[in-house]
């Protein structure tokens, strides 16, 4: 593992038992509509939720699908184990980097994520993971923050990005957009009701 990946992952090992403590406000306010249109998007059987953390997605997983899910901080997963426990879930979780996964090309015909790239070390290389393991024809679904397009917003933004980074070890200055497009996919879409910063983003190989 590159030493960028083990400096964030010790982050998110460390945040992991206040993970939804930390979140609840803006959970309640933003985050939970959020999830529900992106996992309203999901289709077929055999669905990859990536960057897994504490299980936040769990109540919106399919019943009749076949669910895998990754991270690469041992201590989300653990939370993650709980809940999994705790509501019964069907999911085989595992301990993975997204940048380089573990499954055969063309396996999923969904693959999904919420708020992940903000903080994977090299986006592009997990992206591209996410196309390649991705059935042709399936897609790829992410609920992200970016950069905004605001030029004042967007160089505040850079400036207190590396506390962000320290504190959290999410950046808040990702371009997800152009790195999903720079990743080979037949289509990228952004959902019309997306805002500057909050992107519900499709990709179809
Ligand atoms: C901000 S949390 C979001 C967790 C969850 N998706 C949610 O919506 O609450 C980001 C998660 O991505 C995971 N993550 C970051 N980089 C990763 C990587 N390279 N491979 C796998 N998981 C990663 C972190 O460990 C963390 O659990």
């Amino acid at each position: 593992m590159k030493p960028d990946s083990i400096v964030i992952k010790k982050r998110y090992d460390r945040l992991a038992p206040y993970f939804e403590g930390l979140e609840a406000v803006m959970e309640g306010l933003f985050f939970k509509n959020w999830r529900k249109r992106l996992w309203a998007k999901v289709e077929g059987h055999h669905i990859l939720e990536v960057g897994v953390g504490t299980g936040k997605n769990f109540d919106f997983y399919p019943v009749d699908a076949r669910m895998t899910a990754i991270d690469f901080s041992p201590e989300m997963l653990k939370q993650a184990t709980n809940k999994k426990a705790r509501k019964a879930v069907s999911v085989e979780l595992n301990l993975m980097d997204v940048q380089s996964l573990d499954f055969a090309d063309n396996s999923f015909d969904t693959i999904i994520g919420s708020f992940v790239f903000c903080s994977v070390p090299l986006p592009v290389k997990g992206l591209k993971e996410l196309y390649r393991v991705c059935k042709p024809g399936g897609q790829v679904l992410l609920l992200e923050h970016v950069l905004s397009s605001k030029p004042v917003i967007a160089k505040t933004m850079n400036f207190i990005n590396p506390a962000i980074v320290a504190l959290v070890g999410a950046n808040i200055n990702r371009n997800t957009v152009k790195n999903i497009k720079a990743c080979g996919f037949a289509l990228v879409r952004i959902d019309e009701r997306s805002g500057d910063i909050i992107k519900l983003i499709e990709a179809r190989k």
